[in-house]
């Protein structure tokens, strides 16, 4: 399989020059003839000294692997070698960013800056240039032609939907990180840690520090498991007769590229167990189902007759399948979309966006949590991400509706405890077929 043995050094040249293909034409339609793309600043606290942690630019890291260069710049220019201009102050206080070494190098021009105001003397003619970035007061200070213009930035976005083989390959190897973590967490599980421990031997297992973790993982256990982005840490073990579930949705980040993959385990076999067993299989037959040319709104539609068959079959719920379609049942147990766009961000860019022009179609009326509703093509790559969930207040809701003696409320009291199921995968989509990035990575372990 080419994914595995893929080798960054050769994929990257055709990755720069398709960027910069793009990134040119978006000056164009800003009236430019290049582009800055400002990596970010380091935010202060509020009354404080320090700062929150630094989240770089997503259209700074699409060009090269570094992240973590506040107050660095890139100049791109039609005909002329990229060129970085990377912040390296004199600091004793902190590290300052080491000289850039590494595969991608040979391809810039690396020009080291102190400070945020010498950047100024390397842009030459600012009215000439397109900026990217958050720092717009200091754009507009500098005197920059064009300023995230959003036509640029609507081509920007809608390309971003199509990764290079380079970035399909990036996202693979932050699953195969990824997975490595998932297993270490499993068996933190099933020997009773404390979901405080077991999210940090998920980071020690991935080799992350949680804040180039692409998000927060979510480690919830019992009932936990049913906050969709469950985001404490609970210190206390759990006795096993009280424990019952694991859901744990942690990534990982691989030059700049995300993973975002989602586990559930029952402590023990029965119902919950019976359940996250069904979810699995109907997880694989979703991913079966996924063609070019097919809409992603149309595939979480039929997602939700899939659980729909499945809350009958296992007898939670007795009303007919359609009906249960009709009168939108399902969403009590699955309140989110089936997935989204995966790349340089978790929840990547241009989901809704059906053209470079930027017209969007949003979520139906019906599941307005859907973050993708764009037509499935190849070298996309998106999360299938399918949830059965018993969530308190939306159970209550649907206990004093006119629904509720469709349901097994005996059944659900039983799982209650357990809180929820969600099983995630990345896919990318490979010459029409949908490659499934993560069970790769399980498999090679
Ligand atoms: N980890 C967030 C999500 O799955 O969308
Ligand atoms: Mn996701
Ligand atoms: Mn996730």
């Amino acid at each position: 399989m080419t994914l595995i043995a893929a080798d960054l050094a050769n994929l990257y040249p055709a990755h720069l020059a398709s960027l910069q293909q793009h990134y040119l034409d978006a000056a164009m339609l800003a009236g430019a003839a290049g582009v800055v793309i400002a990596a970010g600043a380091l935010q202060p606290c509020f009354l404080d000294d320090s700062h929150y942690p630094f989240v770089v630019n997503p259209h700074f890291k699409a060009w090269l692997p570094i992240t973590e260069v506040p107050d660095s710049f890139l100049l791109i220019r039609a005909g002329k070698t990229p060129c970085l201009l990377l912040n390296q102050p004199e600091d004793y206080w902190h590290q300052t960013p080491a000289d850039p070494q590494g595969f991608w190098v040979e391809h810039w021009q690396v020009q080291s800056i102190q400070s945020t105001a010498e950047v100024r003397r390397h842009l030459g003619d600012a009215r000439d240039l397109l900026f990217i970035g958050e720092q717009t007061q200091l754009a507009t200070e500098w005197g920059f032609g064009a300023i995230n213009t959003p036509a640029a930035m609507h081509l920007l976005h809608f390309e971003r939907a199509y990764k290079s083989a380079y970035e399909i390959a990036c996202i693979y190897r932050a699953n195969q990180t990824a997975v490595r973590g998932h297993r270490v967490a499993e068996t933190a599980f099933r020997q009773g840690w404390s979901e405080f421990e077991i999210a940090h031997h998920y980071l020690g297992a991935i080799k992350h520090r949680e804040q180039q973790a692409p998000y927060g993982a979510i480690v919830a256990l019992n009932e936990h498991c049913a906050v969709l982005h469950y985001q404490f840490y609970t210190q206390q073990r759990l006795a096993a007769a009280g424990l019952h579930s694991m859901l744990i949705d942690a990534g990982a980040s691989f030059q700049g590229y995300a993973a975002d993959i989602t586990r559930t385990y029952a402590y023990r076999t029965g119902l919950f167990q019976d359940l996250v067993h069904h979810m699995d299989q109907q997880h694989l037959a979703i991913i079966d189902d996924i063609q070019t040319g097919m809409n992603y709104a149309d595939l979480h539609a039929q997602m939700h007759r899939r659980l729909a068959q499945l809350l009958r079959d296992t007898g939670l719920v007795t009303m007919a399948v359609d009906d249960m379609l009709a009168t939108n049942l399902t969403f009590t147990f699955l309140p989110h979309g089936l997935g989204h766009f995966l790349g340089l961000q978790t929840h990547d860019v241009a989901g809704f966006q059906q053209s470079r022009q930027g017209e969007e179609r949003p979520a139906p009326a019906k599941y307005p949590a859907l973050r993708l509703t764009r037509d499935i093509e190849n070298q996309q790559v998106f999360t299938i991400e399918p949830g059965l969930y018993f969530i308190p207040i939306l159970l209550a809701k649907l206990r004093q509706g006119p629904h509720q003696a469709s349901v097994n409320w005996a059944l659900v009291e039983q799982l209650l405890p357990c809180g929820g199921i969600r099983i995630e995968d990345n896919i990318a989509m490979l010459d029409g077929a949908a490659v499934n990035l993560t069970r790769l990575a399980m498999a090679e372990l």
